[in-house]
């Protein structure tokens, strides 16, 4: 059994900044040792408007796209589509792995997509695009977690797996009921100084150690409000499950697609430090109250600073 040292953690500091994370101007080069994020996940229809309104290049092509008669034509247009919208993605993968220090980790919740555009159907392999991109930045990849998420029930009827074959093969398709949790590193790992007090302090139990690091997660997500589910927020198991994982008490955590502000959240509570990032300003009172600002909860443990990037 490991013994916890008892320490005197010091007081945490957490940015927000409204602004776009594919520039991470004040965020300083090897700084950050752990990022926790979830981007807008490419050909997931609620996230269309975001990607034409962030990139022109999308936009334009959208329009083109639809008013395409020819098939093959209009594929075509699709694929484009795809590769700008992970294009965009990877800009902030690029900012990622520039803050992180030598060592540190990137999780990054991603699901695929199947969509049918007029009739033609296709799988977007989300997590697969992702990783492409980020081994091409550099990060070295390891074992990824599949968040099994019992909410997604396959179909019987209209639009889905089984497109009204019922019980007939061969022609469903199964059901995307996993999300994936990329996780990556930048360069070799971590060092520390022997009994590192606080690397010791935030030591997990051998119970958490069993349970986390398996590659299948069943996390149902606790009930969501209106603001969590329109940006599809995560639960606070997942942060909390890779802060701890992955960072020690007193280290500084990346959230480049903040949403509602779980990550931070989370962070404040394991008493790391944080940055989150949210280019959408309309969630920025969804985030104070969910930091604790609306509510006052703010204590001496805690600073909470907010940025508008012009
Ligand atoms: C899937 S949601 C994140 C949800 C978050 N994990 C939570 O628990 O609330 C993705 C978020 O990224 C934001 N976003 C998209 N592109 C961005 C960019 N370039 N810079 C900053 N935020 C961005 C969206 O507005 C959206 O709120």
């Amino acid at each position: 059994m490991m013994e916890k040292v008892a320490i005197k953690t010091e007081k945490t500091y957490h940015r927000i900044v409204i602004g776009d994370s594919r520039k991470m101007e004040d965020i300083e080069d090897e700084s950050v040792h752990l990022v926790v994020t979830s981007p807008p996940y490419p050909m997931i229809e609620m996230w269309d408007s975001l990607f034409k309104k962030i990139d022109e290049k999308i936009e334009k092509l959208w329009e083109r796209m639809e008013l395409e008669r020819n098939k093959k034509k209009k594929q075509r247009y699709i694929m484009e589509i795809y590769e700008l919208m992970h294009e965009n993605l990877a800009k902030v993968w690029k900012e990622c792995y520039r803050v992180l220090v030598d060592g540190g980790i990137a999780c990054i919740n991603i699901g695929d997509a199947t969509r049918s555009i007029n009739g033609m159907f296709k799988l977007f392999p989300n997590h697969a695009k992702v990783i492409e991109h980020c081994e091409k930045i550099g990060f070295v990849t390891l074992p990824y977690i599949l968040w099994k998420k019992p909410t997604n029930k396959p179909k019987y009827k209209g639009k889905g797996a089984f497109l009204g074959s019922g019980f007939l093969p061969p022609n469903a398709y199964v059901t995307l009921d996993c999300e994936f949790i990329l996780i990556f590193r930048k360069g070799e790992t971590r060092k520390f100084k022997p009994k590192d007090p606080l690397r010791y302090a935030s030591s997990y139990t051998k119970e958490e150690r069993d349970r986390w690091f398996t590659q299948i997660w069943e996390i149902t997500g606790a009930r969501q409000t209106v603001e969590e589910r329109r940006v599809a927020a995560f639960p606070e198991k997942i942060p909390y499950r890779l802060i701890r994982m992955f960072s020690v008490i007193g280290d500084t955590v990346l959230d480049p697609f903040l949403g509602t502000g779980t990550t931070v959240k989370v962070a404040i509570t394991l008493k790391r430090n944080s940055i989150g990032y949210e280019i959408d300003e309309s969630l920025l009172p969804i985030i104070k109250k969910k930091v604790g600002i609306s509510q006052k909860l703010l204590t001496d443990s805690y600073s909470v600073e907010i940025i508008k990037q012009t």
